[in-house]
């Protein structure tokens, strides 16, 4: 195969099932598994982005002194696909969302970003060229990863003056070491994730360094990861390292609301739209640290993390347990959501394409 090539090449014989005996897809993780292709898009600070290409999967060549490498402008998304079950193809979940939230984010940190259809084209084309790739069902999914990045030189703190997209993928299978097992979490007392006015809400990668020593503070403990206060109060539950949180009690759901400092979860959004659907109240306000030693239930979201159940949290000293298991909220939810993003059920909400 050429190291890149165009649309037209790419979308030759789209649905044929190729066999991949490079990979055993029984044992995915959320590891890097490199795959065949990327897709780059470049331009200038002044400029927008007009036309990318696909590259050979590899490494890409930045200036020392690159914007994202000195000064952490970069943003990313994540999203994934499954193969369909009738054999034709792949899905993708609400994709305009990512990139909706790409621009805002790119806003928020002065870059230029891809318009909503020059993301999709981007993410398709990956998923297309990297199809070998993508799970059989049931195995997992082709974890897309789009990335935005200030890749022009820059010494003073300024907007670097070139940008680059950029899309790959990797094969992934559940996020969390336990599986689809519950998780259990610890509340992070000394680190804060974001503060008002930061960047907290955006997917800018500047939001991830930052907490992986409370990560691994509870990792040490045996936990599996780490949820964060505000950092004003001290006593309001904003999410976990890599995922939104969510509660039950008495059968109302209620989830941090987004108010600055918390990601805009394309998949929390989903399960607040499905969970209403199925007849829950769901409140989108405070979470205090009463509350969710309170609640009957626990559960996180995230593209990567999927809907998780929490069996316990760690507050202190203190550990409290939650339900898990059959017939729970979350267990609900996730069938619910799961059962759009894998094409079990019709998609009435045209969140898939
Ligand atoms: C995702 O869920 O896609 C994320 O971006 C979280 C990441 C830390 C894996």
């Amino acid at each position: 195969r050429p190291s890149s090539f165009s649309q037209q090449e790419c979308s030759s014989d789209l649905w044929s099932d190729e066999e991949n005996g490079d990979i055993n897809w029984d044992n995915l993780g959320f590891g890097l598994v490199p795959t065949d292709y990327m897709y780059v898009m470049k331009c200038s600070r002044d400029d927008r982005f007009s036309s990318g290409e696909l590259n050979r999967y590899g490494n890409i060549e930045l200036s020392p002194s690159s914007g994202v490498l000195n000064y952490a402008q970069g943003l990313f998304e994540g999203l994934k696909a499954h193969r369909r079950g009738d054999g034709r193809g792949f899905l993708l979940f609400r994709l305009e969302e990512n990139a909706k939230r790409m621009q805002m984010g790119a806003e928020r940190m002065c870059m230029p970003s891809p318009s909503t259809d020059q993301f999709v084209h981007a993410v398709k084309q990956t998923v297309l060229a990297n199809k070998r790739w993508v799970p059989p069902r049931g195995k997992g999914s082709l974890y897309v990863r789009p990335l935005l990045i200030g890749s022009g030189p820059i010494l003073g703190l300024a907007p670097a003056p070139e940008y680059m997209f950029l899309v790959y993928a990797a094969p992934v299978g559940t996020y969390f070491k336990e599986g689809l097992a519950p998780i259990n979490l610890f509340i992070e007392t000394e680190i804060h994730r974001a503060t008002p006015g930061g960047t907290g809400d955006v997917k800018t990668i500047a939001n991830y360094a930052p907490v992986l020593k409370a990560q691994m503070r509870a990792k040490a403990k045996g936990l599996t990861d780490v949820l964060y206060l505000d950092s004003v109060n001290k006593r309001y539950l904003e999410e976990a390292s890599s995922c939104n949180l969510f509660m039950v009690k008495d059968n109302i759901i209620a989830t941090p609301a987004t108010d600055g400092t918390i990601l805009r979860g394309i998949t929390r959004k989903s399960i607040i739209e499905l969970a209403r659907d199925l007849g829950y109240q769901v409140k989108e306000r405070l979470v205090s640290i009463d509350d969710l030693i309170a609640a009957d239930e626990v559960f996180c979201t995230g593209t990567a993390v999927v809907v998780a159940p929490v069996s316990s949290i760690t507050y202190g000293d203190q550990r409290y347990e939650y339900k898990t298991g059959a017939e729970t909220v979350s267990e609900k939810l996730y069938k619910a959501l799961t059962a759009i993003q894998m094409g079990h059920v019709e998609d009435k909400k045209g969140w898939t394409v």
